[in-house]
Parts: C-alpha cells; sequence; structure tokens
C-alpha cells in the first residue's frame, strides 16, 4: 500500500503536472481505500492526514535492519565512563533533543521540558543537587552518595533534566504523560547511540524531592523524571542480555 520516495523520484521531470497531479490521486485514492476498509469509514482526520500534499511525507521507508541494530546496540554509558573535559557539540545536543520531541503523546501534547546543563551549567546543577541531597537525607544521609552527586555532573559535557510539565487542562491521565517523556527519553538514547556519544538516564539523587521542582522551572503539578547525562565514551559499555521474546509476549490467535 505504501510507496516509496525512491518510486516518487522515478517519475521524470517532463512528465506534465497533470500526470504528476494524476499519479498523486491515484495513491490517494489507494490510501483512502486502504483507510476506509481499516477503520470502517473516513472521518475528517483522515482526509486530511492523507491527502497528496502531505502523502510524501507518511510513505518513508527506512532501513529496518539499521535500525534494529541501532535499538540493539544502544547501552547506558555511565559518567565514570566519560572523556572528561572533551564537550560534544550544542549542535549535535540541539538535534538530540530535537529527536525528543518528535515522541508520541496522546493528542499530540507534547508534555516534556528539557533544562539543558553544561560548562559552568555543570557546577551550578552540582552544587545544587548535592546541598539539596545533603539538606534533606537526614539520617539516610551517605557521604558517597554526596560526593556523587557533586562530582558526577562534571564529568559530563551535557546534562538534561528531563522534565513533564502537566497539561493545565489534565485532558489525559498523568501516566500518559508520564510515558509520553519516557518515550520521548527513549528517542534521546538512540540518537545519542546514532552519533556515537555516551549517555544514561539516571533517576537518582533529588529527582523525585518535591524541593527540586522551581530550580528547573517546574509546578506543583509538574514532575522531574531525572536527568539523561551525555559525554564522549572513553571506557565502552559491555554487552548486555535481554531475555527471551518468549517470556515476554502473549499471542492470541483466533
Ligand atoms: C527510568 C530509568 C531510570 C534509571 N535510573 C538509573 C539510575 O538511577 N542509576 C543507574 O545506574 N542507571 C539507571 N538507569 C539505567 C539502567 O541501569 C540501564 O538502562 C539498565 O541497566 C540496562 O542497561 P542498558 O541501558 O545498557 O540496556 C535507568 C534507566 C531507566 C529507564
Amino acid at each position: 500500500m505504501t510507496i516509496s520516495i525512491k518510486t516518487q523520484n522515478k517519475i521524470p521531470k517532463r512528465i506534465s503536472k497533470v500526470y504528476q497531479r494524476f499519479f498523486f490521486c491515484c495513491e490517494w485514492k489507494k490510501r483512502y481505500l486502504y483507510e476506509k476498509s481499516r477503520v470502517g469509514f473516513l472521518h475528517f482526520k483522515t482526509l486530511f492526514l492523507y491527502s497528496p500534499a502531505n502523502l510524501q511525507f507518511c510513505v518513508m521507508k527506512f532501513n529496518a535492519e539499521e535500525l534494529n541494530k541501532l535499538i540493539r546496540n544502544r547501552r547506558s554509558t555511565f559518567p565514570e565512563q566519560f572523556e572528561e573535559g572533551k564537550n560534544i557539540d550544542d549542535v549535535i545536543v540541539q538535534q538530540v533533543i530535537e529527536n525528543a520531541t518528535w515522541a508520541p503523546s496522546h493528542g499530540n501534547i507534547q508534555p516534556w521540558q528539557f533544562v539543558v546543563f553544561t560548562e559552568t551549567g555543570l557546577q551550578k546543577l552540582a552544587r545544587f543537587q548535592s546541598e539539596l541531597y545533603k539538606e534533606s537525607s537526614g539520617s539516610k544521609f551517605k557521604e558517597a552518595s554526596y560526593q556523587k552527586l557533586q562530582t558526577n555532573p562534571l564529568k559530563a559535557s551535557h546534562v538534561i533534566a528531563l522534565c513533564l510539565k502537566r497539561d493545565p487542562n489534565k485532558k489525559f491521565p498523568e501516566v500518559e504523560e508520564i510515558s509520553a517523556v519516557a518515550t520521548a527519553v527513549q528517542n534521546i538514547y538512540l540518537s545519542v547511540t546514532a552519533y556515537g556519544i555516551g549517555g544514561y538516564w539516571t533517576t537518582g539523587g533529588i529527582t523525585y524531592n518535591e524541593k527540586a521542582k522551581p530550580f528547573f522551572d517546574l509546578g506543583e503539578d509538574d514532575k522531574l523524571m531525572g536527568f539523561f547525562y551525555m559525554g564522549h565514551i572513553a571506557v565502552p559499555s559491555p554487552e548486555q542480555k535481554r531475555k527471551p521474546i518468549e517470556e515476554k509476549v502473549i499471542w492470541v490467535r483466533g
């Protein structure tokens, strides 16, 4: 049912615009009939989505083998594995965040917000999180955790605070907004892997401390969902294992 960009490119330029329009209309009609059979009726939104003008963007094909490799080779890389003092270009970080924002969200509500710390901003984060930990942990205080919160950000090139800005109308349940941010973080994970950069998501330290929220421009209903540490890789992560999918999947046929 799909047409590839390749196929579209094969249309010789000399073919008149009238023919091109006809070609797109045929494809649109195929898509129309497919959608009609799939959902039983065709609603207005579908008509818009599959209009000839949008069609070419909807039908791109990708290299699934490359994608499989990327997903399965993605690894968490921790601050002690980073090449200290070597910064990632901000342009790459911007691309990574742009990819994060292309994650799905119910109603396309896009509940994520990212606060990026780099250069002396990393010291600011290190000071804030270690001191907040110290004042809030009481009898649970551990010197090693305090030290880690103080030193880890300085090993990274960039640290992204992963935030959920709750929709003021609370149109969807909170769990769906949390899920959307998590899918955005997976986009970050995959993007850094594609760029050959290391990184990991941490929910340690002050992540769930209510007092941390204002520092990240978060209100009462919003959530801090952790931090994504990024750095050039000095020591690659070892291979990982996953449980066999048979343990994780139930098929229902008939
Ligand atoms: C929501 C979430 C929170 C995590 N928090 C931590 C953390 O606080 N500390 C840590 O060492 N790793 C943390 N990780 C990374 C996991 O340790 C890592 O994903 C897991 O060991 C599997 O390794 P892989 O990412 O290389 O496949 C977190 C991962 C997720 C998804």
